[in-house]
Parts: structure tokens; C-alpha cells; sequence
């Protein structure tokens, strides 16, 4: 079942601009969208719950309610839903007290059969409920103690509490990484409409009818998909969770920093959720020339493993000793490093002149993009490696050349991790040296090893596989305050030190005349599209 047809059509900076009256008041609006996203585009927030910027529009849960003029005089309509047309007569909540009873109404009636929940729910503190409560609700109970809340949800998930009222079931496992609170779910149908929609694999479902509406999984399935966990950032109440985040922290006490996704080339937009050093989730960022606002399972579960299998700040002596040894030296540098890094890279490679080479790639296989936030390309910064003048992909060269080599140097590469077998090629090599931020199959390989940060852990800049140049951000979150981020330990070995990965980006954008004219400031939170450049 598909129904495109009405998917939101979004602002951009081309979409034509018309006059329309607001409150009295002429304003000029994107005249190509709907009316709720015109009126934010000119710093007026409409509360909403149903509606998602990426999902087709259902219009159900009417709290995006504003009055427009029509033959019969102003009236109440759903600003999601109503397409912005030049001369429109508008009224918010600014001017129209029927549009701010209105929404108090929809409100009270939302929350009327809620559980008091927010002390103990996950969602309180990003809770789309308690947001438009403030905003559009604030209303004095009119609930009649003695009649109490009717619960709704499955019967067959019904309980009685210890006071002798009937629940709505309250841990529903839907499968392996999400649970279900119905007595907090408001129908809105966002998990639905995204698995239908985005995912393509139907596995949600509306049931029965009315107020005894609630969410389900077909007869015997499960909900079980790649990208499953976003039906909890979409949720706007506590009634879906993501098993491994549940009561683990209050979402107020966590601090967010900006960054990239470095496992794959579309590099996806997220937010690194941290508190006293630990990375507790990572979160979609939006981006819509990226990955709007999903995140797939496998990029947002990486971070439980983040601060195991550290390598430890190492010596850098032991290192520069190891590459003064006689012969050639493959330098073999893995997709998560930055521009930065690669600067860096090629210092080293200048600084060991003729005898090293540089090789980039991965043993793991390029695969399918999915259409959804991953392009199956597991070198992340291919494109930033082709920009600054390298064969991004020569790792299988390497392979066929072993014998040329003596030493061995893998930069965020786990070769004998991704392919043992045909990392085996490379055991000839007998001085090997594993710079990496893991104790990976490819640092056991090693005799020499030197622990870098993650990426999660450092400032820099990658090109995404379409060109996009993109910030990463340094989460405080290093389980060895002495480990240093990768361009600097290669700047180091190379001989003349790069502490400030700003400095390194200089170096690149004096190389790279699309570069030029940019800065860490200049590059939007959204990235910046370099010109002619691709993976
Ligand atoms: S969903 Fe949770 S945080 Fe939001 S109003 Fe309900 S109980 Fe409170
Ligand atoms: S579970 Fe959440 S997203 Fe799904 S319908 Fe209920 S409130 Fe909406
Ligand atoms: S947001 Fe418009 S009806 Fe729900």
C-alpha cells in the first residue's frame, strides 16, 4: 500500500515567495509548501504531532489547528495539510481565540486518558506531548478522581494495578530492540506511515477502532528491521523505546555533540548523547541531502562498543624507531580518517620520501545502497582521499605487492579483521605497525601498536559520497585522556607535530583550490557542497 502522493513538499531556498496575511499582518512565505511549514519558515511554530517533515501526511491528530478565510469566513483548518496559496487569510493563536481553545482542547483530550507517566517515562524531557502541553495545553484538570483514566490498548495486554484500575499494557515486546507502552501511544501513526514508507516493509499496524485504537505487529511478527530504532526517535511520546536506552538516563542530564557517522560513505548525521565522560546514544541528526532524520541500527548501535577494546596512549619512539628500519614502508590508511588525518598521511609519506607508499581501502565489499541513510561504501572518506590526490581504493594492489615491502603501517584499518584471508598476503611483511583506536585482529598482528582517539572523539572533516564536505565534532568521551587524535600521531612521526586539527584543514585547503575560501565555521551544520566533487 503506497500513498506518496501526499508527502509533504518541503521549503528549500529556491521555492518561490508569496504574500499571505498572518495575524493581520503581510509576510512573505515559501509559496510552494504547506501552511504549517511556511509559517516556521517565518519563525512561527505551530505545535504537532502527527505530522513529520519526511513522512506522508496523515493529518490525524488535529493539533496543528489554525483558522484560514474561506466563502463562509474564517475557519479551522490543519496547517499540515493545507497547501500555502498567495493572499491567504491566517490566524494563529496570536489573534484567534478559537484557534487557542482549539488546540487547548485537542490538547486536554489527548492527555485526558494518559498515564502520569513523565517521572518515569523515557521520552520526558523531549516529549512532544509535554512541549505542546506548555505550549497550546496548560490546562486544570477537569478529571473526576473517582471516575479515573480509561486505559486503552490490546485486551489481551490488559493488567489491573495494585490500586484495582485497569492498565493498557505496559512492556509489550514488539521484538529484539523495541518495547511498547500503550497507555502512552496517541494513535499518530508516525511508526506506521515510517515503516511503510521508509523502511518498505510493513510491519506496523493500527488496530480496532476508536479509543480502543492501538499499535501492533501482524499475528505472530515481530518488529524486527534494520532501521526499527527510528520508530523511537519519530515517536513523539513515551510509547515506543529503544530496549538499550531504556532507564539508562534522564535525556536532560545528557550533552550533544554534533558529528558524522564514519562507518559508511553517505556519512549520516548524528548527535553523540554523552554525561561524565560515556557516550550513552547516538541520535539521528537531520540533514535533508543526507540522511534526513534516520539512522540505521548498526551506525546507532556502534557506540556500545566505542570504550571497549581501547588500545592505550602508546609510545611515539617505539613508532618512529620501527619506520627508520631499512626497505620500503606501505602506508595503509582506512576510510574512518578525516581530511586531517590525511594531511597528516601524506607528511608522513613526503617525510619517509621514495621508499613509502600510501594505500587506501578496506578488504570489506562495497555493497547496495539502501536508499535510506547508507550507501554501502564502508570507506567513509573515499571522496575526501580522491580530493586530496589519492587512489582511494588500491588496498588489493597492496596484496599482489607484499614482497616490495619491510614494514607494514595500518592507519584505522582493521585488514586482518575485515578478511583474514587475504590479509595473510601481508604476514611476509615482518615489521608491522597498527596505529588504531581498537585492539583489532590487525593490532594483534602487530609489534608494534599505538592507540589513537576514535573518531567519535575527534574534531575533522570528511567528504561524503556525494561531495559533501561535513564536520565531525570531538564528543569528551576518550577513556585515556592521553591519546591523541590520528593526525597528530602521524604529524608527530613524520617529525613536525599537528596538534590542532584546524591547522591541518589549512594545510588542505591551500592544496585544494574547492577547499579554499573554507573554514570549520563556514561549513554549515548541514555540510558544504564541494563542487564537481564525488566518491
Ligand atoms: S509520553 Fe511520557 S513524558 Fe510524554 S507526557 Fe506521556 S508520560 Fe509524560
Ligand atoms: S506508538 Fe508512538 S509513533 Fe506509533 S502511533 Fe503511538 S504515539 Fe504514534
Ligand atoms: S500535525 Fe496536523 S493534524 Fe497532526
Amino acid at each position: 500500500m503506497s500513498n506518496h502522493y501526499n508527502m509533504p513538499h518541503l521549503p528549500s531556498s529556491s521555492s518561490p515567495l508569496v504574500t499571505i496575511k498572518v495575524d493581520g499582518k503581510d509576510v512573505q512565505v515559501p509559496g510552494d509548501t504547506n501552511l504549517l511549514e511556511a509559517l516556521q519558515a517565518v519563525g512561527i511554530e505551530t505545535p504537532h504531532i502527527c505530522y513529520h517533515p519526511y513522512l506522508p501526511v496523515s493529518g490525524n491528530c488535529r493539533q496543528c489547528l489554525v483558522e484560514v478565510e474561506g466563502p463562509r469566513g474564517m475557519g479551522l483548518v490543519i496547517s499540515c495539510y493545507t497547501p500555502v496559496k498567495a493572499g491567504m487569510v491566517v490566524a494563529t493563536p496570536a489573534s484567534s481565540q478559537r484557534v487557542k481553545s482549539t488546540r487547548k482542547a485537542v490538547s486536554e483530550f489527548m492527555l485526558v486518558n494518559h498515564p502520569l507517566d513523565c517521572p518515569i517515562c523515557d521520552k520526558a524531557g523531549e516529549c512532544t506531548l509535554q512541549k505542546n502541553y506548555m505550549e497550546a495545553g496548560q490546562n486544570e484538570s477537569r478529571l473526576r478522581g473517582e471516575v479515573g483514566k480509561h486505559y486503552h490498548g490490546n485486551p489481551d495486554n490488559e493488567f489491573v494495578d495494585s490500586k484495582g484500575q485497569t492498565r493498557g499494557g505496559k512492556r509489550v515486546d514488539l521484538g529484539p530492540r523495541v518495547l511498547l507502552d500503550e497507555e502512552r501511544c496517541v494513535q499518530c501513526d508516525r511508526c506506521v506511515r515510517f515503516m511503510r514508507h521508509v523502511a518498505g516493509d510493513e510491519q506496523l499496524q493500527l488496530a480496532a477502532r476508536s479509543d480502543h485504537t492501538y499499535i501492533t505487529t501482524f499475528p505472530g511478527e515481530k518488529l524486527d528491521h534494520e532501521y526499527d530504532l527510528c520508530v523511537t526517535d519519530i515517536c513523539p511520546t513515551g510509547a515506543l523505546t529503544g530496549k538499550y536506552f531504556r532507564f539508562q538516563q534522564r535525556v536532560w542530564m545528557l550533552s550533544r555533540t554534533p558529528s558524522v557517522s564514519m562507518d559508511d560513505s553517505l556519512g549520516a548525521n548524528i548527535w553523540i548523547d554523552h554525561n561524565e565522560g560515556h557516550v550513552w546514544r547516538l541520535m539521528p541528526r537531520c540533514n535533508p541531502e543526507v540522511n534526513r532524520s534516520w539512522l540505521s541500527n548498526t551506525s546507532r548501535l556502534a557506540f556500545e562498543k566505542f570504550a571497549e577494546n581501547r588500545l592505550p596512549a602508546s609510545d611515539i619512539e617505539s613508532v618512529k624507531l620501527a619506520l627508520q628500519t631499512q626497505g620500503k614502508v606501505a602506508l595503509v590508511a582506512g576510510g574512518e580518517c578525516t581530511l586531517e588525518d590525511i594531511v597528516a598521511l601524506k607528511m608522513l609519506k613526503a617525510s619517509l620520501g621514495d621508499r613509502a607508499e600510501i594505500f587506501v581501502g578496506s578488504f570489506r565489499p562495497v555493497v547496495a545502497a539502501d536508499g535510506i541513510a547508507k550507501s554501502g561504501d564502508p570507506v567513509a572518506n573515499r571522496a575526501g582521499f580522491k580530493l586530496l590526490g589519492l587512489a582511494a581504493d588500491n588496498v588489493a594492489d597492496l596484496v599482489k605487492r607484499a614482497s616490495e615491502f619491510n614494514t607494514l603501517m595500518t592507519i584505522n584499518n582493521d585488514l586482518w579483521g575485515d578478511d583474514a584471508k587475504q590479509a595473510k598476503a601481508l604476514e611476509g611483511i615482518e615489521n608491522r605497525i597498527a596505529v588504531a583506536a581498537f585492539n583489532t585482529e590487525t593490532a594483534h598482528k602487530a609489534n608494534v601498536v599505538f592507540g589513537v582517539n576514535h573518531w567519535s572523539e575527534v574534531t575533522g572533516t570528511m567528504v561524503n559520497c556525494n561531495g559533501i564536505l561535513q564536520k565531525l565534532s570531538a564528543a569528551p568521551t576518550a577513556p585515556d585522556a592521553e591519546l591523541i587524535p590520528t593526525f597528530q600521531a602521524l604529524s608527530t612521526f613524520a617529525g613536525t607535530p599537528i596538534t590542532e586539527a584546524l591547522e591541518a584543514f589549512k594545510i588542505a585547503s591551500k592544496e585544494v583550490p574547492v577547499l579554499s575560501g573554507l573554514s570549520y565555521e563556514t561549513i554549515r551544520s548541514t555540510g558544504a557542497k564541494l563542487d564537481g566533487v564525488q566518491a
